[in-house]
């Protein structure tokens, strides 16, 4: 019924409608999906419907209460995510209004374009990367040392999450009451296990506690600009808050406390989830193929052995030089997909390699498929960092999208984690709990039991 009820939309249409199936009413393939993605096999949603219906890179589907097209050929991805007119942003509901952060789901063109160049002013360019090392290097440093002198596992997940943490509110705010901090990053944790809820506003649903951890962040963060912009009316500037409080572009706007607010708990919350992902992933399947770790471990060896002796800190023209660290990260993002999609809306009938995309429909390019396609890379689920000695990217990698709204922390993120995988590889060694630990994959991949494991000093490995 559910599908006979589309075709009849769509019958007088030159094309039809992509090959797949759209489910149960209103859940449509939800539970499928949620099955798949939370037993730790989500590429068996996608190997599913490809044995299904061929493969045609295209398929129709429902999720999460939509009319949707999953897209998982690079080319036509490509297509989609740099073609703003026709295809705009289009996250599940859930998603949007958790996050409730106009810099990122700004719909107009124009709002988009101010918040993204103020963003963009934070998070890229040489420059200002540069300014940033030094307190990327002491969390990373102060971290690990801690870490390391307990004589018992820990959840690194949870660990790398409060570095990344750390960082990028050192980098935001500077030192701040910590109270507040802890409180700001459990509302963030929150946040993030909602992104992807069924929208049931209802007690006891993650929806729910989405909704309200997004309200309370609201409330946490309102009094801290508000405090600075009082220090800056005394003549006291401190961090990127600030530059933030003073901005203004060439029309003349500047962001209201409401937008800064609101560009704070995007950045933050963009930024930090995904690259402690990143750092934990890295760790992981560096430990669980010794050839590699022992490959990059003498990469940084031999970098250290190039730093003058009054060169204290790590600078970008040394990042530069881990070619193979960045080869190790590469591979990693591409194995891990933390996005598994990245979500587009048809704001018109799309005739696509012979298909119609309805106006309204989910576009899905899954850019976990593409990242797992043996045309693209051959022994897909092999950790290989050297298969990017010579692969041409094109079309066929995404971790960070593609387009207008390519992620403007990409740099950052591949920094921060180049760091920590530095200092963790010259001086520590990671012993996994349970090294066959099964994986969930929602709202990105991890260990179910957050990666237990044990940071041993290499000074201590007997
Ligand atoms: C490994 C880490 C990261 C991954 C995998 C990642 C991935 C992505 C992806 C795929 C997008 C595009 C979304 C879309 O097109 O709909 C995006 C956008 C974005 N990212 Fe990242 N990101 C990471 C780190 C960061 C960091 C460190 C920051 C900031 C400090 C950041 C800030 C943003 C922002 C603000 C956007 C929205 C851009 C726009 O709509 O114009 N991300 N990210």
């Amino acid at each position: 019924m559910h599908e006979f009820y589309y075709n009849l939309k769509q019958r007088n249409k030159e094309f039809p409608l992509p090959p797949g199936d759209l489910g149960w009413p209103f859940i449509g393939n939800t539970l499928a999906f949620l099955k798949h993605f939370s037993s730790g096999h989500p590429d068996s949603f996608i190997s599913n419907i490809v044995s299904k219906y061929g493969r045609n890179g295209i398929y129709k589907t429902h999720l999460f209460g939509n009319p949707s097209v999953i897209v998982c050929e690079g080319e036509m991805c490509k297509r989609m995510l740099t073609d703003d007119e026709t295809f705009k942003i289009g996250y599940p509901k859930s998603t949007i209004e958790v996050v409730r952060c106009k810099c990122i789901w700004s719909f107009s063109k124009e709002e988009h374009r101010r918040f993204r160049r103020l963003i963009s002013s934070l998070t890229m360019g040489h420059n200002t990367l540069e300014t940033y090392l030094t307190r990327i290097e002491d969390n990373v440093i102060n971290s690990l040392e801690e870490l390391s002198s307990m004589n018992h596992p820990v959840e690194f997940l949870k660990e790398t999450k409060n570095i990344s943490f750390n960082i990028i509110i050192d980098i935001l705010l500077g030192s701040y009451n910590q109270h507040i901090i802890n409180k700001i990053g459990n509302s963030f944790t929150e946040m993030y296990s909602a992104l992807f809820s069924m929208p049931i506003n209802l007690p006891g649903f993650a929806f729910r506690k989405g909704l309200m951890a997004r309200e309370k962040l609201g409330k946490l963060v309102k009094p801290i600009v508000e405090e600075r912009r009082l220090m800056i009316k005394n003549g006291e500037r401190k961090d990127l808050l600030d530059v933030l409080l003073q901005a203004k572009d060439e029309d003349g706007w500047k962001p209201e406390d409401e937008d800064i607010i609101d560009i704070l708990i995007g950045i933050v919350l963009a930024g930090h989830e995904a690259t402690a992902s990143g750092m934990m992933w890295s760790m992981i399947y560096l430990t669980q193929n010794p050839h590699t770790l022992e490959k990059a471990k003498k990469e940084q060896e031999e970098i250290m052995k190039t730093r003058l002796p009054t060169q204290k800190h790590l600078s970008l023209k040394y990042i530069k030089k881990m070619n193979y660290l960045s080869q190790v990260i590469n591979e990693m993002m591409r194995l891990t997909s933390m996005n598994f999609a990245i979500f587009r809306e048809a704001t018109i009938d799309v005739n696509i390699n012979g298909y119609t995309i309805p106006k309204g429909w989910k576009v899905l390019t899954w850019i976990r498929a593409i990242h797992m396609d043996p045309t693209y890379y051959p022994n897909p689920n092999e950790f290989n960092p050297s298969r990017w000695d010579d692969h041409n990217k094109v079309g066929s990698f995404f971790p960070f999208g593609a387009g207008s709204r390519y992620c403007p922390g990409s740099d950052l993120a591949k920094i921060e984690i180049s760091i920590f995988l530095h200092y963790f590889l010259l001086n520590y060694k990671l012993e996994l709990v349970n090294p066959k630990c099964p994986i969930t994959s929602l709202p990105s991949p991890k260990p179910t039991d957050n990666c237990l494991a044990k940071v041993i000093k290499n000074s201590n490995i007997a």
